[in-house]
């Protein structure tokens, strides 16, 4: 029999009860395990009223995202072998700055609404005809934002940010990151409509690059450095619209 390991989750039903317990569980320990695994081992096993989130079990989703010991990561891409020794115990919590919709399930509305602002599509002034054929682009085009849309959407990033924990209206580190994915691709026209919602104190100039952010994305998309890609946008926007006043954005 395969040895076995603790799990500590935070367990918690805010309709009936008034804070979030902890629960333990001792499932088996298998070098190959993610902490998903365990997570799994538990539904299927010990109490099938467990619930969290995952779909892909490959890094690709974005759903499975929680805090293990104190860390945002992703629960899929993490062993268990590799937490506390491979003794335990793992502590196993939701991602914080996101209301608990149920034990390990977090409600995301805040971000899936402030995506929405930033337009996250490319914008077009004027489609050109079919009968002209696809947008092309060369590959150092596409290197261009290529990193930002790596982006898988796991708020990872929002967990870590102490800024979006203090100050509930900036729009974070993944939306400014995939709008700086439409803003730099040569097809896209849209970024002076984005720039209305990046230049806002709650947009760039909330961050203070703390850069925790890009320290847990699992992508490498690297948030931090976008927003202060864009600092630098906006503030030469803005002093060429005090310069030059009569001119275009
Ligand atoms: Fe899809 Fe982990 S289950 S990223």
């Amino acid at each position: 029999m395969a040895e076995s390991i603790t799990l500590q989750i935070q367990r918690y039903r805010p309709e009936e009860e008034e804070e979030p317990v902890w629960q333990s569980f001792e499932v088996p320990r298998h070098d190959e395990w993610m902490v998903l695994d365990g997570l799994n081992y538990i539904k299927d096993n010990l109490d099938g009223s467990l619930s969290y989130r995952w779909a892909c079990r490959m890094g690709v989703c974005g759903s499975c995202g929680m805090l293990v010991n104190g860390e945002p990561v992703l629960t899929c891409a993490t062993y268990l072998s590799e937490l506390g020794g491979g003794r335990g115990p793992v502590r196993i919590e939701p991602l914080t700055g996101f209301p608990v919709i149920r034990d390990l399930v977090g409600d995301i509305g805040d971000f899936i609404t402030k995506l929405q602002r930033i337009k996250p599509w490319i914008i077009r002034q004027e489609d050109k005809p079919l009968s002209q054929g696809e947008y092309l682009q060369t590959p150092e085009e596409l290197a261009l934002y290529q990193q930002y849309s790596m982006c898988i959407n796991c708020m990872l990033c929002y967990s870590a940010c102490p800024i979006y924990a203090l100050e509930p209206d900036f729009i974070g580190p993944a939306v400014i990151a995939l709008a700086q994915r439409y803003n730099l691709d040569p097809r896209d026209e849209g970024s002076e409509e984005r720039g209305d919602v990046l230049s806002q104190h709650a947009g760039i100039w909330a961050c203070t690059f703390v850069g925790e952010c890009s320290a847990v994305c699992p992508k490498h998309v690297d948030p931090a450095g976008a927003i202060q890609r864009y600092k630098v946008t906006a503030t030469a926007e803005w002093f060429k619209s005090v310069l030059l006043p009569w001119g275009k954005r």
